[in-house]
């Protein structure tokens, strides 16, 4: 079966937006849990555009499956990681201008700031994620690190038009082959929707997927739990 994590960034984003109370991340999450999510993600930024430190401290004391904190190599929001000892920690790029996550680690240049940050998580038995682009020489460099996961950013595939959308398939699925032969698990994430999820979810040594911003503009139609289990269902479709 197929992992659901289930990003919850988006709901706090609708919060934000009149810095009120409402809707809260740590109610979509509970819902979320109930529509069949194996997992809860949660990206606490540097400058705290959606989720705040409360959300962080309340999630953790309330989400029953797994935790999955994102978070930048970055002191602050390190420290508070290994304070709160969520099950995995999923390092991403991090720069202010960007919309969303724009792009993988580049775990070949800045291999030493990366492996400091994923000593200090292991240290504290924290799972460890990295998140990079589809690219074999980037896969492999993170396996060097003793991640436990790499999590391929499949913007550009989601963003791939007829032209290219095959080769983007490809290129996921070379690097995906690479982090099951180095023995780490396969997670796969970012511009995944109800359509074009089905590819990804059956490549081979898929483990988890991480989607948040189709799910949650579907949950504004249809509530969080059932646009978790719409996407549950889909995916149960796929499992080998
Ligand atoms: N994985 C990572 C590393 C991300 O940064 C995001 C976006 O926060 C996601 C997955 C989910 O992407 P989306 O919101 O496009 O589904």
């Amino acid at each position: 079966m197929i992992e659901l994590g289930v990003n919850i960034d988006h709901v706090a984003t609708v919060r934000q937006a009149r810095r009120t109370h409402e809707p809260d991340p740590i109610v979509a999450a509970a819902l979320a849990e109930q529509g069949g999510a194996d997992g809860i993600t949660f990206h606490l930024r540097e400058d705290r555009r959606h989720i705040q430190d409360r959300d962080v401290e309340l999630l953790m004391q309330t989400v029953t499956v797994k935790t999955n904190l994102e978070l930048a190599c970055a002191d602050d929001v390190l420290a508070i990681a290994l304070r709160v000892k969520p099950d995995w920690a999923l390092l991403v790029p991090e720069s202010r201008e960007e919309v969303t996550t724009e792009g993988g680690l580049n775990v070949i240049a800045d291999g030493g700031r990366i492996a400091a940050a994923i000593d200090r998580l292991k240290e504290r038995d924290i799972l460890t994620s990295l998140f990079v682009d589809p690219d074999v020489d980037q896969v492999a460099a993170a396996a060097k690190l003793g991640v436990d996961a790499v999590e391929l950013h499949t913007g550009p595939y989601a963003l791939a038009g007829h032209h290219s959308v095959a080769s983007e398939l490809d290129r996921l699925r070379s690097a995906g082959a690479v982090a099951v032969e180095s023995g780490m698990r396969l997670h796969a994430g970012h511009g995944l929707n109800y359509i074009n999820v089905r590819p990804v979810a059956k490549l081979p040594g898929m483990i988890e997927l991480n989607i948040g911003h189709a799910i949650v503009s579907r949950a504004v139609m249809v509530g969080m739990k059932e646009a978790v289990a719409e996407m549950r269902r889909i995916l149960d479709l796929c499992s080998p």
